[in-house]
C-alpha cells in the first residue's frame, strides 16, 4: 500500500441478542430462529485500501485470536463482492480487533459487513442493497444484520430481517469471557440435549420460534426496566452448562446492580442492561472486581450499522 492510496476506514459495531429463540434444526443443518438483534457502540475498525493483491492484517487487543492473513473471512467477503462484479479483489484489509473472538457479539460478521461496505466505497460497483444483503447471507447467518445495524428481528436462520423501532437508546455493560465458545458446538449441544430429553430437535417437532410482543413494546417505549424483563436467550442454559463459570459472571453483574442480563448469541460474552451511564459504571466496576471475566466494556445501543469514518 503506498502512502497516498485512498484508505476507507469503517467502524464495525458488535451486536447483542436481546431475545434469541431457537426453533428446530432444518435439513440444511441450520436452526430456525426468531433473533432480535441490537447493534452496540463496541466496535472493530476495518480499513480497506487498494493493493497489488488481496492481503489481510490484524492489530488491536484481540489480534492474536484471529487469522492475520487471507484465511480470515474478510478475504472471502472481498472475493465474493469482487467475483459478483467481475473485479479482482486487490485490496489490503486491516482489522483493528476489539470485539471478542468466539464471543457471540458477531465480531467476525461485523468485519465482513464492513469489508463489503469498504470495498464498495472503493470500487463503486453500484451493487443494489438486496444483492449486497444476499452476498452477506452467503458469508454467514449474522452478516446481513451486521450490514443493516440498529435493532432488527431476524427470522429464518437469522438473515430475513425486519427493522424494529426503538425510542432513544439503552446502556449496556459487556463482560468478555476468558474463553470463547464456538457457535457450531453450542448449536450441536442444544440439538443433543433436545434429543436426549426426548423432545427431538428437528424443525418438524420443535415449535416455531417467536419473540414476545412485550419486546416490541419495551423497545418502542425505550423503557429499560421493561426491556430487562424481556431479555432472554434459549442458548444460555446450554452455554452455561458448557462453561459453568458464566453463571458466576451473570451473577456478578446482577449483584452489581444491572437490571437484567443476557448471553450474547451462543456466548461467551454476557450483556447487562443498566439504568444509565452511572449505573453502568457501577456494574462495570463490580464485574471487574469479581474477577469472573477477561475484560469489561460499556456500550450504548442501538447504533447504526457499519459507518465510514472521516
Ligand atoms: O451462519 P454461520 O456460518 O454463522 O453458522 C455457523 C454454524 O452455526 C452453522 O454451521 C450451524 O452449525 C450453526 N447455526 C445454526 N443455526 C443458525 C445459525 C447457525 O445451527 N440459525
Amino acid at each position: 500500500m503506498s502512502s497516498n492510496s485512498p484508505v476507507v476506514a469503517i467502524e464495525a459495531p458488535g451486536k447483542i441478542n436481546i431475545q434469541l429463540r431457537v426453533g428446530g434444526c432444518r435439513d440444511d443443518g441450520f436452526h430456525e430462529l426468531a433473533n432480535a438483534f441490537m447493534s452496540v457502540s463496541f466496535c472493530d475498525v476495518v480499513s480497506i485500501s487498494p493493493a497489488r493483491s488481496l492481503a489481510v492484517t490484524v492489530s488491536g487487543p484481540m489480534a492474536s485470536q484471529v487469522p492475520g492473513d487471507e484465511s480470515n473471512l474478510v478475504a472471502q467477503a472481498a472475493r465474493l463482492l469482487g467475483r459478483s462484479q467481475g473485479l479482482a479483489p486487490n485490496v489490503h484489509i486491516h482489522i483493528e480487533k476489539h470485539l471478542p473472538v468466539q464471543g457471540g457479539m458477531g465480531g467476525g460478521s461485523a468485519d465482513c459487513a464492513a469489508t463489503l461496505i469498504g470495498c464498495e466505497a472503493l470500487w463503486k460497483t453500484g451493487i443494489s442493497n438486496s444483492e449486497m444483503a444476499a452476498l452477506a447471507g452467503d458469508l454467514g447467518s449474522d452478516v446481513p444484520f451486521s450490514l443493516l445495524g440498529g435493532t432488527a428481528l431476524g427470522l429464518g436462520r437469522g438473515e430475513i430481517l425486519t427493522p424494529l423501532s426503538v425510542s432513544g437508546d439503552f446502556s449496556w455493560v459487556l463482560a468478555v469471557a476468558e474463553e470463547g465458545l464456538s457457535t457450531p458446538s453450542v448449536y450441536a449441544e442444544l440439538k443433543r440435549s433436545r434429543e436426549n430429553t426426548g423432545v427431538g430437535s428437528h424443525v418438524d417437532v420443535v415449535p416455531a420460534p417467536q419473540v414476545s410482543p412485550g419486546l416490541f413494546e419495551a423497545l418502542a417505549e425505550g423503557d429499560s426496566r421493561r426491556l430487562g424483563k424481556e431479555l432472554s436467550n434459549d442458548m444460555e442454559a446450554v452455554a452455561v452448562a458448557m462453561h459453568p463459570s458464566l453463571a458466576e459472571t451473570l451473577d456478578a453483574g446482577l449483584q452489581g446492580g444491572a437490571i437484567a442480563s443476557v448471553l450474547c448469541g451462543t456466548g461467551a460474552t454476557c450483556a447487562f442492561l443498566t439504568e444509565g451511564d452511572d449505573a453502568a459504571r457501577s456494574v462495570a466496576s463490580a464485574l471487574t472486581a469479581s474477577g469472573t471475566c477477561a475484560s469489561v466494556h460499556r456500550a450504548r445501543g442501538p447504533v447504526s450499522g457499519p459507518r465510514i469514518l472521516g
